[in-house]
């Protein structure tokens, strides 16, 4: 279901901090190609173990994300996931499930490589998060 009109989308991606540095123009080309979709509470979005085809970027709500069935973080709003399966073609290094109703953007894998592919400062936020999320997952015994 669309959840908003075209304007409002790219109003709604251009408070997005991952996305601050695109300009009118870039914003409202990605507004053509990401999905708006709202889920409720306890609808999981990637399964440990299984291959990802999807970019989520929260737009309102909350997920929390587990790695064998313990807590590891929790995501709000402006906050993404999904990333790491599709940078590397892997299985999902963690479980992630809406705890509130949850609204976002989806981007299919091609369309996330080709964002990156075109702007590297978003290439690079991503990238930065990637990395605290490895340290993380690397630095707790209950995870590793
Ligand atoms: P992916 O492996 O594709 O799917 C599960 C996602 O959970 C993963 O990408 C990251 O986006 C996210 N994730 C993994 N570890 C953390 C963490 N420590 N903090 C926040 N998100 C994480």
């Amino acid at each position: 279901m669309k959840l908003f009109a075209q304007n409002t989308k790219v109003e709604a991606l251009k408070r997005i901090p991952l996305f601050e540095d695109l300009s009118r123009k870039e914003l409202a080309d990605l507004a053509k190609i990401t999905e708006d979709v709202e889920v409720p509470e306890g609808k999981v979005l990637c399964k440990e173990g299984e291959i990802g085809r999807e970019f989520f970027v929260i737009i309102e709500g909350e997920a929390e994300v587990t790695r064998r069935g313990k807590h590891l973080a929790t995501d709000r709003g402006g906050e993404f996931f999904g990333e790491i399966s599709l940078l590397e073609h892997s299985p999902r290094v963690a479980t992630v499930t809406a705890v509130t109703p949850l609204r976002f953007f989806v981007l299919t894998s091609q369309d996330f490589r080709h964002l990156l592919d075109n702007n590297p400062k978003v290439e690079r936020k991503v990238l930065q998060a990637l990395a605290r999320r490895v340290l993380a997952l690397s630095k707790d015994p209950a995870t590793a």
